[in-house]
């Protein structure tokens, strides 16, 4: 792996994102040894003028510690917080990020006195109308400097604009600043264990291999729920709407992964090229296959307009046209305030032909998997009721993480994807 200082630079660091995923991620990694002190130092930069105290005290509460007594802040979220420092500054102005540049290379200073490169990581919590002149800014004032190598990288999120237009000319703006190895577009769901899982599910398993098809699925649904509304979210969610906040990214990223051909290699460039195979085969989505909603409510946030048509609820069928899946419904189906909180793929099989059991009455064959919460993949099948009778039940093969692992902890998806901005994992 590569050594020398590694500098983090988290933009946006006073807001949602960052409080609540961004530096509890990092944290994670920090007391797992994946940000040895040594060589990191991590830099919140935003508008809002506080100290490095403040800024402290704005994300301390968000760093939890399981091993540690409950009241007190342990040792590991002091040191991690000692490595934190604020300055704050406009995001389209010199001034800031030269301010921040000095920060920062005083700190390599210091850290390289005796040898290494310098890699600096600038993650952008922030809405997408100001990366392109976030992006500038780092640019002209903070790139790396060091001549013993390293690197400088910017990680961004969806958003990534509102459309087809507005996407590509964020690429392109972008694109005219960093090259396509500098730019880490990071879908946080691909972090989440169980969709990091897909591949090797379906591409080590011989049971999964001659099933995988038109032949036997009936049909496959990759469904959101959330049991809480824009819980403060409200100007940003209304802006977009639960297509774009959910569907278009998180579940069409684990549409992908169910439905691709197998990748020539775990590659990169080999998995993208198969999920933008699989993405060019879907049939345009007509009207009569969308259903949209909104929740009772969703319009007392007082962030949120009072003739609001945004979208808080989609489902729609996606139909894959190719000799795989040709006649099989993906149905996507995401929501927010609904009655719990699940992410699950279900693939259900076909019913059994010739029939001698008359099952169709204890449902389908489906293979369940549960992203979220408690993560598990189950089977649901039919056996014969134990006892004298010949009748028979639906049962599950079951693998629930929780039991089946027991004192392995999952890591969140954010740490799995920050860490894959700064260290390369081959696969062994
Ligand atoms: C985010 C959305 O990308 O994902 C939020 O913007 C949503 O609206 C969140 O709540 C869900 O993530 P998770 O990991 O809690 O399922």
């Amino acid at each position: 792996p590569e050594t020398g200082c590694l500098s983090i630079i988290v933009l946006g660091a006073s807001g949602d994102l960052a409080k609540k995923k961004t530096f509890p991620a990092l944290f994670n990694l920090y007391r797992q040894g994946f940000l040895p002190a040594e060589e990191v130092h991590i830099f919140g930069y935003a508008r809002t003028k506080i100290s490095d105290e403040e800024l402290r005290n704005r994300i301390r509460g968000f760093l939890v510690d399981n091993k540690a007594a409950s009241s007190k802040y342990s040792d590991d979220v002091l040191k991690f917080l000692e490595l934190i420092k604020y300055v704050s500054g406009s995001y389209d102005t010199e001034d800031g990020f030269r301010r921040l540049d000095k920060e920062i290379s005083e700190h390599e200073i210091s850290k390289n006195s005796h040898e290494g490169s310098s890699r600096r990581l600038f993650y952008l919590a922030l809405p997408p109308s100001v990366y392109p002149s976030v992006c500038k800014m780092i640019r002209n004032c903070c790139m790396n400097k060091s001549d013993l190598g390293g690197w400088t990288r910017i990680v961004v999120e969806k958003p990534f604009g509102r459309d087809l237009e507005s996407a590509e000319k964020l690429s392109t703006q972008i694109g005219e600043l960093f090259d396509e190895p500098q730019i880490y577009r990071i879908d946080h769901y691909l972090g989440k264990e169980l969709v990091q899982n897909l591949l090797v599910l379906r591409f080590a398993n011989r049971f999964f291999l001659p099933l995988w098809n038109r032949d036997n699925i009936h049909n496959v649904q990759i469904v959101f729920r959330e049991d809480f509304g824009t819980d403060g979210r409200g100007g940003y969610f209304d802006e977009y709407g639960i297509i774009r906040d959910i569907i278009q990214n998180h579940l069409l990223q684990v549409f992908c992964l169910v439905a691709m051909e197998k990748p020539v290699s775990l590659k990169p460039e080999h998995i993208r090229d198969e999920k933008v195979k699989v993405l060019q085969s879907v049939l345009p989505i007509t009207d009569e296959e969308v259903v949209l909603g909104q929740y009772e409510g969703y319009r007392d946030d007082p962030t949120v307009p009072d003739n609001s048509n945004t979208p808080t609820f989609a489902t729609m069928v996606l139909r894959i046209h190719n000799e795989r899946w040709e006649g099989v419904p993906f149905i996507l189906k995401a929501g927010k305030a609904l009655n719990s909180r699940k992410a699950e793929i279900r693939v259900q099989f076909k019913d059994v032909p010739g029939d001698i059991f008359k099952c169709k009455k204890q449902g389908r064959n489906e293979f369940v998997i549960r992203l979220q919460p408690s993560e598990a993949m189950y089977m649901k099948l039919t056996v014969k009721q134990p006892g004298l009778d010949m009748s028979t039940v639906q049962s599950e093969l079951d693998l629930s993480y929780r039991q089946r692992y027991q004192g392995v902890v999952i890591p969140e998806a954010y740490e799995r994807l920050i860490l894959d901005t700064y260290i390369s994992f081959l696969f062994i």
